[in-house]
Parts: C-alpha cells; sequence; structure tokens
C-alpha cells in the first residue's frame, strides 16, 4: 500500500505570488516595480519614516526600487510578507503592511505606513485587519505582534481596533537615529476574542 500522497507537505503558500486581500475600499497585492515613485513620495515624508525602525530620512534616491525587489524575495523566502495597499479600482498605492515571522514560534511582528494623503480614512485598520485574518487562518500563526514608539498614537489606535493588547513598554528598546527608545509591545493571540 502506498501513502507517500497521504505524505506529501501541503504545498508552501511562498512557493507562488504573495495572494491578493480584498477587503472594503481596498485591494492589498505584491509590490510591483510600477509602485517605486509612490512609495518614495509618500515615505519621504518625515512623518511616516520617523515613526517606523527603519526607514531612512531623508529617503534615498532609488531606495523604493531595492525595498519592491527586497518585498520580493523575502516573501519568496518565507521570512517576510509585504502587501502593496491600493485603492480598489485605482491600483494607486496608499499604504503597506507587512509580516516579518518567527517561525518556531508562528509569531509575526506586523508592520505598516500610509501615505499622509490618505491618512485618517480607515485604510491602515482595514488593511491589517485582512492582514491579521490571512496570517490567523491561512498561515496558522499563534501570535501577531507590534512595536511602535511610545507617543505614536495614531498607531495605538489603529492596533487596539484590530484588538492588539497593549502588553508593556520596552524601555530604551530600539535604536533610531543614534537615540535608543522607549516601546510599546502589543499582541493578539489566535484564540483572542475578535
Ligand atoms: C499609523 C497610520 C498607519 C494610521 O493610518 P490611517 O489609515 O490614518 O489609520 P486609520 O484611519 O485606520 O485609523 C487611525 C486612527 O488613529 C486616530 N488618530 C490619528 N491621529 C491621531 C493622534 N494624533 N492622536 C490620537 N489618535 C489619532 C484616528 O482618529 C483613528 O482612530 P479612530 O478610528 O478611533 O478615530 C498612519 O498615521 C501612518 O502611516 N503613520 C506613520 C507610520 C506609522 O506610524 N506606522 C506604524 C508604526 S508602529
Amino acid at each position: 500500500m502506498c501513502y507517500a500522497h497521504r505524505m506529501r507537505p501541503a504545498p508552501s503558500p511562498f512557493a507562488g505570488p504573495i495572494p491578493v486581500l480584498t477587503t472594503g475600499p481596498l485591494v492589498l497585492r505584491a509590490f510591483v516595480a510600477r509602485d517605486a515613485a509612490a512609495v518614495e513620495a509618500a515615505v519621504s515624508d518625515v512623518g511616516v519614516a520617523e515613526q517606523t525602525l527603519s526607514i531612512p530620512h531623508p529617503y534615498p534616491r532609488g531606495a523604493a526600487v531595492d525595498f519592491i525587489a527586497t518585498t520580493q524575495r523575502e516573501w519568496s523566502a518565507g521570512t517576510v510578507a509585504t502587501w502593496a495597499v491600493v485603492q480598489r479600482g485605482v491600483d494607486a498605492v496608499v499604504g503597506a503592511v507587512m509580516l516579518r515571522f518567527a517561525w518556531p514560534h508562528r509569531r509575526a511582528e506586523v508592520g505598516y505606513w500610509v501615505a499622509r494623503t490618505a491618512w485618517g480614512r480607515g485604510f491602515a485598520t482595514e488593511a491589517v485587519r485582512v492582514v491579521l485574518d490571512y496570517g490567523f487562518d491561512v498561515l496558522g500563526l499563534h501570535r501577531v505582534e507590534a512595536r511602535r514608539w511610545v507617543g505614536n498614537e495614531a498607531s495605538g489606535r489603529v492596533l487596539a481596533k484590530v484588538g492588539l493588547r497593549d502588553e508593556g513598554i520596552l524601555r530604551g528598546a530600539l535604536v533610531r537615529d543614534g537615540i535608543a527608545r522607549d516601546v510599546i509591545i502589543s499582541g493578539r493571540l489566535r484564540d483572542d476574542p475578535r
């Protein structure tokens, strides 16, 4: 008797392209080369960059091209999933959401930004919500966590709305621009009430 077909592992989601996720007015899809100008315009804004750990300011010319190529490599390697957030029917990038995986722990860290021109329309909340659903329901994550600077109230609201609870302050935990900053860590477990 042959069990080979039963023993074959499930196909990895990372073997193909990152899945397209749709939600309300938004489509989340892979970044493609033509998005570079929109990415550069959005993240050149100091108000976006300074709230992140790793987006440099000033943003170097051409860095968005490298960023997009990196997102494609990271997805194929199964290390980071990065979605471009576009408005349905418009296909212009308004933001990004990423999951950085720690597979031995079935955990991921979520990160995101939205272009200032699109702030306050619920886009981050909706995009993060659909990515969390994908992470828990399709990828089988056990925990999603987020780190934000103390004082990033908008990000705190987004995280609260998608069910991440603040768990504490990590004093001086992350260095940006040479300064060790206080960080709020928050998390949601798969079995937390939605
Ligand atoms: C954080 C960010 C992604 C939010 O994007 P967005 O699409 O405007 O978010 P939403 O519209 O879904 O929700 C924003 C919430 O923050 C609230 N908010 C915005 N600015 C705020 C402020 N200064 N103080 C308190 N709340 C604020 C809004 O009122 C809204 O909450 P509500 O629905 O309860 O009214 C966007 O501001 C951004 O890109 N910031 C810079 C990058 C960043 O912070 N990334 C996260 C790093 S941890």
